[in-house]
């Protein structure tokens, strides 16, 4: 009796998603939606499980999310899942977040696959330990071709290591005599940087009540809508997804310049 009660509230709830996907459908959505996955580690403490378990729980949040976002027509989705900051948490935990990458992909990448969703990675992938590589080239390979979703893993990420590098290759083109400094404009750092192939994202998305960036995506955020939340992102759901969404479309994105009837 319990559990029909529980699957007619699910159904129930189900339903109601799908209205508001439906109608966020009609309007403009946000092309590409940037995550700061946060708060693993206190959903884990508030349940007296290791900090590893949260981050467990983390990995199938992403998948249900990165299954919403390509049902709703999202073209791309970042994810901030290990910064160049996070080597310094204790090793115990830098390993089990190295082997996420790897279990989730041997157990979502045919559904991936199926869905048409494209993996795609930004950070400096020649630092991560060997089977972690591994896991994410043979996903990326075998989704090359894909045009759905690109679900891109921010893995071992920094915003401003992506600066540095991003200067050092354009300085070293100029010395070559390759480019010229005075040709070195906005469009041309886009270039360099590890999104060069992606859109700017249109919403960042923080969960845990946290409210700062951390070397995330600095220079791409110029001109995002940022939304906040205090869920976890293990408790992190479509409903909450829509919520973002459904702000995001309330937004009036200027640019820095007037709309319409402002202008007079
Ligand atoms: C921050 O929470 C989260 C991370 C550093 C890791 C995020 C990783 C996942 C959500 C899983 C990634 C999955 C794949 C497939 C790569 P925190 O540990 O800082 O939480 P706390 O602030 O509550 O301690």
């Amino acid at each position: 009796m319990l559990k029909r009660l529980i699957r007619k509230n699910e159904k129930t709830i189900s339903i109601h998603v799908n209205d508001r996907k439906e109608k966020a459908q009609q309007e403009q959505l946000p092309g590409h939606i940037a995550i700061i996955m946060d708060g693993n580690g206190r959903w884990a403490k508030k349940r007296s499980l290791p900090r590893v378990a949260g981050h467990h729980e983390g990995m199938k949040t992403v998948k249900k999310i990165t299954r919403f976002a390509n049902e709703v027509g999202i073209k791309t989705l970042t994810l901030y899942a290990f910064s160049t900051e996070n080597w310094k948490r204790p090793k115990i935990e830098v390993e089990f977040l190295m082997r996420l990458p790897e279990e989730f992909l041997a157990t979502y990448l045919p559904e991936l696959i199926e869905q048409n969703v494209q993996v795609q990675m930004m950070g400096n992938i020649e630092l991560l330990p060997e089977h972690t590589k591994r896991a994410v080239k043979r996903a990326m390979e075998q989704t090359a071709s894909n045009d759905g979703l690109i679900l891109n893993f921010a893995l071992n990420y920094g915003s401003r290591d992506e600066i540095v590098q991003a200067v050092q290759k354009i300085a070293q083109e100029v010395q070559e005599g390759k480019i010229s400094a005075d040709t070195i404009s906005e469009d041309l750092l886009n270039n360099y940087l590890m999104t060069k192939n992606l859109t700017e994202p249109d919403l960042l998305i923080r969960t845990s009540g946290e409210v700062r960036l951390s070397n995330f995506m600095l220079w791409q955020l110029a001109y995002t809508e940022f939304w906040f939340t205090d869920t976890l992102w293990p408790d992190f759901d479509e409903a909450c997804l829509m919520d973002a969404i459904e702000s995001y479309q309330k937004r009036n994105r200027r640019y820095g310049g007037l709309k319409g009837e402002e202008v007079n």
